[in-house]
């Protein structure tokens, strides 16, 4: 990995860089929970890493930029790595890209927080046939949506 990827800065515009509420994450806690370790591949600032972590889990966490949290220069969009369960709100312009990675990468469960608008769309739509998620949630300040690897 070099250097210049790792030490690259998000740029403004391009890494969909939006922070997780606490309280999206807190509410999935409520109706979710996790047996083994946590990959979190686009932590950006850990704000779900972190309440991860305070609740016990072991998380692992990178991003393809950096923002002084995590390993930075991981891109994981080309990435092998299997994980047991995976959690993440991924850039909204890169998402089903995302999902598609996660699913096949995932042996437990897969959680990703995200606008709503998520589940609809033709391409996405496809996508859903094959892969359906298990159960969607939304809460008042952000939308969830989490689903089981389906094999
Ligand atoms: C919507 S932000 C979410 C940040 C963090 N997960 C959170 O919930 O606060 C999306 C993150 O995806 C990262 N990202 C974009 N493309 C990526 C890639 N190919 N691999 C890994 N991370 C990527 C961005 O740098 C950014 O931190």
């Amino acid at each position: 990995m070099s250097n210049r990827i790792v030490n690259r800065k998000a740029p403004k515009k391009g890494a969909d860089f939006y922070e997780t509420p606490r309280d999206a994450i807190l509410k999935l806690l409520e109706n979710e929970s996790f047996d083994g370790g946590i990959s979190e591949p686009a932590c950006g600032k850990g704000a779900i890493s972190r309440v991860m972590i305070e609740k016990g889990y072991r998380v692992n966490s990178s991003d393809l930029f950096s923002y002084g949290y995590g390993k930075p220069g991981v891109d994981f969009l080309v990435s092998k790595k299997k994980v047991d369960n995976l959690i993440t709100n991924p850039p909204f312009n890169l998402a089903l890209e995302f999902t598609k990675q996660a699913t096949s990468l995932t042996m437990r469960k897969v959680a990703l927080l995200m606008r709503i608008q998520f589940l609809e769309g033709k391409e996405r739509g496809e996508f859903f046939k094959h892969t359906p998620p298990r159960e969607s949630m939304s809460s008042a300040k952000e939308s969830l949506v989490t689903k089981r690897r389906l094999t």
